[in-house]
């Protein structure tokens, strides 16, 4: 679906964000980004480097690594880009960033010279370098000439768009930029549902469609704000603004509205509720499918029947134990489906 945003006027007021020591924005070829080292864009506001998620709900706890953007100047930590999503990297031994000899940025095994990622870039020639621009765009791009780029990652988005990068189609190379959700709290493998560009649409008006590209685009009337658009796992596009008297990320709008409009948010068997927390519970005789999925908020399992139906299990249906049950007070999904 078409999602379009329109920035008018954000209505807080946000204090200039706090200083930092100096520290770099670029990977140089032959230089290499540790585990514990973080690139910084020139104006403070985002770093790339590696960050750690873990479930410590779980029996056994295991820590993923992935390599990410995030935002520098707030102490509550939100994701705007993740490299190797569908790739977690379980430790973290020898592991680096670093631009290889082919002119890729990649992230390596140091000591066995593994590869777990790599841009991919269609390089032919030796003599790239890796940058993290101040609007949050980690480019690879010719070192002595600093319009070619040859890989950014906003034409790769995750499933947070920042102001000034496009959603949208590239029609000559054919590429969509699209957002797609984390698959729950805790991972950002590709999770449920896109925020994208509906590429038959023609609205015309209010975003760039030309004989190249088709996308939309959020700006900000005040650089100062820091502003992410993201595809939450619940299936709800949300924007957020980072409010400093607070010291949180305050909702600006979401999409839909309502958490129960999103489409089969809850999965089967369930009823969804928007004046209550959880939104989702299962229908009387049901159990959650998936309790570790529905915990980190991907409900998409739903809940499964605690008794299989007699008529199933047992072919003799005259004397069916199986009963339909009244349930008040709701009304199907648009659009539903039915299992
Ligand atoms: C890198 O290779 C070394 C040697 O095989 C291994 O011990 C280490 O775990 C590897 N690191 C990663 C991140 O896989
Ligand atoms: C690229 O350049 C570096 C140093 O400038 C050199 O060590 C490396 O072998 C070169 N790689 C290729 C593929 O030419
Ligand atoms: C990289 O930029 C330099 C300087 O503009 C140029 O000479 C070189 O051809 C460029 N490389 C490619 C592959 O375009
Ligand atoms: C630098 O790269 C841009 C974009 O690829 C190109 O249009 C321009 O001619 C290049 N400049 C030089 C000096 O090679
Ligand atoms: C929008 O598109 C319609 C048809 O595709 C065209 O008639 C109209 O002139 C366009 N409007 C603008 C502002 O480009
Ligand atoms: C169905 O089950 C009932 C009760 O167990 C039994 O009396 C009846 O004979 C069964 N009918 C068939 C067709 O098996």
């Amino acid at each position: 679906p078409l999602l379009l945003i329109v920035f008018t006027s954000l209505f807080f007021y946000l204090s200039a964000p706090p200083s930092f020591a100096a520290a770099t924005d670029t990977i140089l070829p032959g230089q290499a980004l540790a585990v514990n080292d973080k690139l910084v864009s020139e104006n403070g506001r985002y770093a790339l480097g590696f960050f750690e998620t873990s479930n410590t709900k779980s029996s056994q706890s295991t820590s993923s690594w992935y390599l990410g953007i995030w935002f520098n100047t707030v102490p509550i930590f939100a994701s705007a880009w993740v490299a190797n999503r569908e790739k977690p990297i379980k430790n973290t031994a020898s592991l680096q960033l670093t631009v290889s000899s082919d002119g890729n940025l990649v992230i390596q095994n140091r000591s066995t010279k593994s590869i777990f990622w790599s841009t991919q870039a269609n390089v032919r020639i030796n003599g790239t370098i890796a940058m993290l621009l101040s609007n949050g765009n980690l480019i690879l791009r010719n070192s002595s000439n600093s319009s070619h780029i040859l890989w950014q990652s906003f034409d790769h988005p995750t499933d947070t768009l920042l102001p000034g990068a496009k959603l949208g189609l590239d029609k000559l190379t054919g590429m969509n930029r699209r957002l797609v959700s984390w698959k729950n709290r805790i991972n950002p493998a590709s999770g449920a549902y896109c925020d994208g560009l509906d590429p038959s649409a023609s609205y015309n008006l209010t975003f760039v469609d030309n004989e190249r590209e088709k996308y939309v685009v959020e700006s900000l009337t005040d650089e100062n704000i820091v502003f992410r658009h993201v595809i939450d796992a619940s299936g709800q596009a949300k924007g957020y603004v980072w409010y400093e008297g607070l010291q949180d990320w305050i909702l600006a709008y979401s999409q839909p509205k309502a958490q129960c409009d999103v489409y089969a948010g809850c999965g089967p068997f369930t009823i969804c509720n928007d004046d209550a927390l959880p939104n989702c519970i299962c229908m009387d005789g049901f159990t959650i499918t998936s309790p570790l999925d529905w915990e980190l908020e991907d409900r998409t399992a739903g809940c499964s029947r605690k008794t299989p139906l007699h008529c199933i299990t047992n072919k003799n249906t005259t004397y069916s134990t199986d009963r339909f049950a009244s349930l008040p007070c709701v009304r199907l999904p648009k659009n539903g489906v039915s299992k």
